[in-house]
């Protein structure tokens, strides 16, 4: 076991610089400060170990990237070979050797039809390639009147303005709505909240009409649509109802409109399948894929798409029709290595077929949480899960939104010694797929003693 050694004053200085020096993501510092977060320094399988010694489940997969695990020899490996060659080499204009043997790799492993590749750093620029790719494709091809994208409430594909513009989570994009280019917006099948105000058992499927009627509405202007195939992540792990997503590519085959599958929280096994796209034998026009990629080691996207858009760009250079886009980091050497180690071991360790018995536990273990009576609901898609807590359950009220019922309970969590977070009051529950059943157990427990702590006296 890892052995950690800091000593007081070090300690002491880190806390410091943490609270005065860093501004953290999506963290109201003001908060953080008060907290004593803990401060990472290692991992060991799917345990995280702070500056103090102090281990953790890694129950949110540090953030939905984490695949097999922290400190897996053969990504370990991988790396330090590939250091031992270069670290890095750009893509523009010349080539480098892992970026072109992932691209060879990607395209075998993705739904038939996805056949070029084209790399950049994070899930929101994989999301901006795609929407620019999108845009331009119409006009290169002389349909310039198709430059309208539409998405979904609830919808979030990250955090660059493009992405901002796509997305629907008002506490985090409606401050924004000035300065971004905003989409046409269609509501998501929130089922547990019916925006049409039905019940599942009688719905006739509203949510199927609505998109229908909106495509074919918006039809001639519309260049494409996107979303997030299977689960709205951010949202709060909202599952769309089966047969949606083939809807949708119907409706955008029909109504010639691409389509653009965002996979970077879905992709590399989450819902139980490689891709979420996979449950309903669909090939998007556009795939991202980003966090999971490297098995959660460095920043790596790839956005990929067919040959019919590649076309519609390969032309004379005067023709202008390139696509004038690119990264400093675009298809770094070593966040392709990893990548490829990656997905080695998906094949080595049979991860998909492995993880088939473990959602099944996982999804066995969630019905106990139905004793709790401040559960509303609980929503699951494979290894992701979103457990809404209410403050009434016939009347499915909120709690109020300063009482910040979610952050208390991931605190809990962390008291006995495991890391989740938190979608406004909805906890989530995403482990690496490598987590053991005993560990499973564990972290269910842990979040079921955690909700009761926060809301048993409520
Ligand atoms: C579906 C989806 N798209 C895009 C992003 C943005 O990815 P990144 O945080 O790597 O920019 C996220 C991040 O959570 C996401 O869940």
């Amino acid at each position: 076991m890892k052995q950690i050694r800091f000593t007081e004053e070090e300690i002491r200085q880190l806390k410091y610089i943490d609270t005065h020096v860093l501004w953290h993501p999506f963290t109201q510092m003001k908060e953080y400060e008060k907290e004593d977060a803990p401060i990472i320094t290692a991992g060991e399988g799917n345990y995280l170990i702070d500056i103090e010694g102090r281990r953790y489940l890694d129950g949110v997969s540090s953030l939905w990237v984490n695949v097999h695990g922290h400190r897996v020899s053969e990504i370990d490996n991988a790396i330090i070979a590939q250091l031992k060659e270069i670290a890095h080499s750009t893509l523009l204009g010349i080539g480098n050797v892992p970026s072109i043997k992932l691209a060879e790799r990607l395209i075998q492993i993705t739904p038939k039809g996805l056949t070029k590749v084209f790399y950049s750093d994070n899930g929101s620029t994989g999301v901006e390639i795609a929407l620019k790719m999108a845009f331009q494709y119409w006009q290169n091809i002389g349909r310039a009147e198709k430059k309208q994208f539409l998405s979904f409430y609830n919808a979030y594909h990250g955090d660059t303005l493009g992405a901002v513009g796509v997305g629907g989570i008002p506490l985090f994009h409606q401050i924004y709505g000035d300065i971004v280019v905003s989409s046409i917006k269609v509501p998501s099948a929130y089922c547990y909240r019916c925006p049409w105000g039905k019940q599942l058992s009688n719905c006739n499927q509203a949510c199927f009409q609505a998109l229908e009627d909106t495509i074919k509405q918006h039809a001639k202007s519309l260049a494409a649509v996107i979303i997030e195939p299977i689960i709205q992540a951010a949202a709060g792990m909202i599952v769309w109802p089966a047969g949606f997503l083939k809807h949708l590519r119907k409706l955008c085959d029909q109504y010639e409109v691409l389509l653009i599958c965002d996979e970077v929280a879905t992709g590399f096994g989450r819902t139980g399948k490689m891709f979420a796209c996979q449950h309903e034998g669909i090939t998007p026009d556009f795939m991202v894929l980003s966090k999971g990629i490297t098995g959660g080691y460095l920043p790596l996207a790839a956005t990929l798409t067919t040959n019919k858009i590649y076309q519609a760009f390969f032309a004379n250079y005067a023709e202008l029709k390139t696509f004038f886009h690119g990264h400093s980091y675009t298809g770094n050497p070593l966040g392709c290595a990893a990548a490829l180690a990656s997905l080695e071991l998906f094949e080595k360790n049979r991860v998909i077929e492995r993880l088939q018995p473990k959602i099944e536990q996982l999804k066995e273990h969630l019905q106990k949480f139905w004793e709790l009576p401040h559960v509303g609901d609980i929503r699951q898609a494979g290894f992701m899960v979103g457990i809404e807590l209410v403050k009434d359950r016939n009347t499915k009220e909120s709690f109020p939104f300063e009482w910040r019922i979610g952050h208390q309970v991931i605190l809990a969590a962390r008291k006995r010694g495991v890391i989740i977070r938190l979608l406004g009051d909805v906890i989530v529950i995403l482990p690496p797929l490598s987590i053991s059943k005993e560990e499973l157990n564990m972290l269910c427990d842990v979040v079921y003693e955690s909700i009761k702590e926060v809301t048993g006296g409520i």
